[in-house]
């Protein structure tokens, strides 16, 4: 492999919290070993349409309190083409870029698992998304800033609920994985959560039910994770009115909210581990691996196992908040 003197660095798919620390982690740190640093903005469709610029230490000063991205993002249409990536391609060659770092989640790190295989080009993968569904990582860039935005709402939630003595569903990110939701009503004290996870096992609204969540309470919150495996909180509040009528039932959808705001302490340093671990694993000759943190020790893992959609929910926590919500 020839001797790498220039990053490119993308943010792309969903913006999280904690990007911007990565992006100046992995620009200072490639400019302390010496390398060049150039961004590239909207994702895969910066390097598809040719808009990158070069990064100095100063272009990511005051930027990690920052959420979302200073590099904006995207979700790319033509970088799933052959002729979007080759062009891809061409424009990373005339920039003298050699290696990439994408900041990202599961589309954006595929994306560069196809790229890498194709053009033999060294990239590797921070993992960045809110949902927490990267295998390979203990937790992911955003998810914990975006797990206490919900704490933060559903606490607020809880006083309306309470005075009311009402039933809340309460619907949190994730796409297709519950740890936003099972994580979230352990910390709020939630009654219940409905993930994917469980949706072809049991009727989670049955399970909910049958728990009792009456004996010894008058109002309860149940997260529900968005997923169609799960149908949403509209899907459940709909069948608690047909099923449930004494049970004064509504609905909160906490949407893109969840994405926004100041990274906390463990996302910054979360991401500035990982962004410095970046440049290492290129300095050491490593490709096409995303850079995780398992027990507290920064690991590579193969695009190919991170990506799969397989990282397990923890059964224990589901135990835990089944004998909490008594
Ligand atoms: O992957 C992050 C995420 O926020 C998911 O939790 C959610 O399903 C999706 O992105 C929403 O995407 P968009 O911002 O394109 O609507």
């Amino acid at each position: 492999m020839s001797e790498v003197k220039c990053i490119g660095i993308l943010t792309s798919g969903g913006d999280a919290p904690g990007m911007n620390a990565a992006i100046r982690a992995v620009t200072r740190t490639a400019i302390y070993h010496g390398l060049q640093v150039k961004g590239i903005y909207r994702g895969y469709k910066g390097l598809v349409s040719g808009e990158i610029k070069e990064f100095k230490s100063q272009n990511v000063s005051n930027i990690i309190q920052l959420g979302g991205t200073i590099l904006k993002t995207a979700r790319c249409k033509e970088f799933r083409t052959p002729e979007g990536r080759k062009q891809a391609y061409e424009n990373m060659k005339k920039e003298g870029i050699d290696a990439l770092v994408v900041i990202g989640g599961d589309g954006s790190l595929s994306g560069a698992r196809t790229f890498a295989q194709e053009f033999d080009v060294p990239c590797i993968g921070l993992p960045g998304t809110i949902d927490n569904d990267l295998y390979g990582t203990d937790t992911t860039i955003g998810y914990d800033t975006a797990l206490n935005t919900i704490l933060n709402c559903v606490d607020k939630i809880r006083d309306t609920a309470t005075s009311h003595e009402r039933l809340f569903f309460v619907e949190v990110m994730g796409r297709d994985a519950g740890f936003l939701a099972l994580n979230s009503a352990i910390a709020a004290g939630c009654e219940a959560a409905i993930i994917p996870e469980f949706s072809t096992e049991v009727d989670q609204l049955e399970e909910f039910i049958k728990n009792g969540f009456r004996k010894s309470k008058n109002s309860s919150i149940v997260i529900v994770a968005e997923s169609e495996l799960t149908g949403g909180a509209m899907h459940y509040a709909e069948r608690v009115k047909n099923e449930y009528p004494q049970y004064d039932v509504r609905v909160t959808i906490l949407g893109h909210l969840q994405r926004g705001g100041s990274p906390t302490a463990h996302d910054r340093i979360l991401a500035s581990r990982l962004g410095a671990a970046a440049i290492d694993a290129i300095l050491e000759g490593q490709r096409n691996v995303m850079i995780g943190v398992q027990n507290d020790e920064v690991v590579y893992v193969p695009f190919t196992r991170a990506i799969k959609k397989d990282k397990p929910i923890q059964h224990e926590l589901v135990d835990v908040l089944k004998a909490l919500s008594i």
